[in-house]
């Protein structure tokens, strides 16, 4: 498999990742900034190191491509990659508008490739085994989801923004902690729940007006939401509470998700503090104290821990993931392109909340 985007991401989860499975092999890196690119292939022992996204999708030995670049970039790299008859794995988001995001989920279904979306926190391994006894009654019928993802990564306006377009109107509120932030919690709630999102209501906000930007090196007006809240509804009945941002006071990741039902509640923190990066505790009627849940070996990946670091614990277990996925015989393929385009139209329709004061429904409008 090759790697696009040799930036903080690819080096602290994804290539950490790949390289822990011994069913995969890192080929190539690719990197406009060639100094990134080799350091990187240096670092990890990476055979090959390109500029050009295109000479290493030109290679017919490479089977899966990881687009870890700026999310603005995202589409055409995973456009190009599904073109040229790759397997995908992309940061969130592939694209800003949903229905882009279904072009790809298409696109790869017609070409019979396997996609997957960087939603992180599913993959933790206390967010799994939740999944597990959820699926397995033990909160019986489910009624609420409230979910988290909040830290203090931009509470100190001088720490330098990325992913953020310098150029847009900052007289308009620009979608942030709501995308970045957002994505992972909304697509937990709709798995736990195992239901869309149906209707939705919410807010966002602007906290702190002035920022140091990476792109320009200045401190500039970004009307960015730094804070956003979301009521939703689910198809099967379930309600829903969302909360995002990056100006809240807490360690990293900062995911919290609790569900309750009509036989129990859990809930999963993947909070890093004290060394442990991740909880899961839960209650019954009868016995309403929350207790720890420990989480059983085979939800690790190898050698991993809790006492682990986040970015690595959770990323192994996303790449272990997707590769299985492609070694299997099945069609099985979760967390994937059209999971993400879910997740950004839930997105999309919380900004039109927002933006029109009102509830609203899904599906939007093809
Ligand atoms: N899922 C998570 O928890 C999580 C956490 C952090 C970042 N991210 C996402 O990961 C992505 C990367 O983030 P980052 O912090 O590593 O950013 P970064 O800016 O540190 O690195 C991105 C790299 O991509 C390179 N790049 C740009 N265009 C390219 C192209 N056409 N081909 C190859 N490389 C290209 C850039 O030169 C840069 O070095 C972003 O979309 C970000 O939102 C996700």
């Amino acid at each position: 498999m090759a790697v696009l985007g040799a930036g903080a991401w690819a080096r602290l989860a994804h290539i950490p990742g790949f390289k822990r499975d011994p069913l995969c092999e890192v080929v190539a890196i690719c990197d406009p900034q060639r100094h990134l690119a080799e350091a990187v292939a240096a670092e990890f022992g990476i055979p090959s190191s390109y500029t050009d996204h295109r000479e290493v999708l030109a290679r017919d030995d490479v089977d899966m491509v990881d687009v870890c670049t700026p999310s603005a970039t995202h589409f055409e790299l995973a456009w190009a990659a599904l073109e040229a008859g790759k397997h995908v794995l992309c940061e969130k988001p592939v694209a800003f508008d949903f229905r882009d995001t279904i072009r790809a989920a298409e696109l790869a279904r017609l070409k019979k490739l396997k996609t997957k979306l960087g939603f992180t926190f599913r993959y933790a391994p206390a967010m799994r085994y939740m999944k597990h006894l959820i699926d397995t009654g033990y909160i019986g019928t489910p009624f609420i989801f409230n979910g988290y993802e909040q830290n203090s990564q931009w509470l100190d306006p001088m720490n330098p923004l990325r992913q953020v377009d310098v150029d847009a109107d900052q007289s308009v509120l620009q979608v942030s902690s709501l995308e970045g932030y957002g994505a992972p919690i909304i697509d937990i709630g709709a798995w736990a729940i195992g239901a869309d999102y149906k209707e939705v209501v919410g807010t966002m906000r602007n906290f702190i007006p002035e920022r140091m930007v990476r792109a320009t090196g200045r401190v500039m007006r970004m009307n960015i939401d730094d804070g956003d809240i979301f009521l939703g509804e689910f198809a099967n009945g379930a309600l829903g509470s969302i909360q995002t941002s990056f100006v809240t006071v807490g360690n990293y990741p900062g995911i919290e998700a609790r569900i309750y039902g009509s036989e129990g509640a859990l809930i999963c923190r993947l909070v890093e503090e004290f060394g442990i990066c991740e909880s899961l505790k839960g209650a019954r009627p009868n016995d309403v104290e929350f207790k720890e849940i420990p989480v059983p070996p085979e939800f690790y990946p190898s050698g991993g821990s809790k006492a682990e670091s986040w970015r690595t614990l959770f990323y192994a277990n996303l790449t272990a993931s997707f590769i299985g996925e492609l070694l299997a015989d099945d069609d099985r393929n979760e967390g994937d392109f059209m999971d993400g385009a879910r997740v950004q139209e839930v997105i999309n329709a919380v900004e039109h909340s927002f933006r029109e004061r009102r509830w609203v429904t899904l599906p939007l409008p093809r």
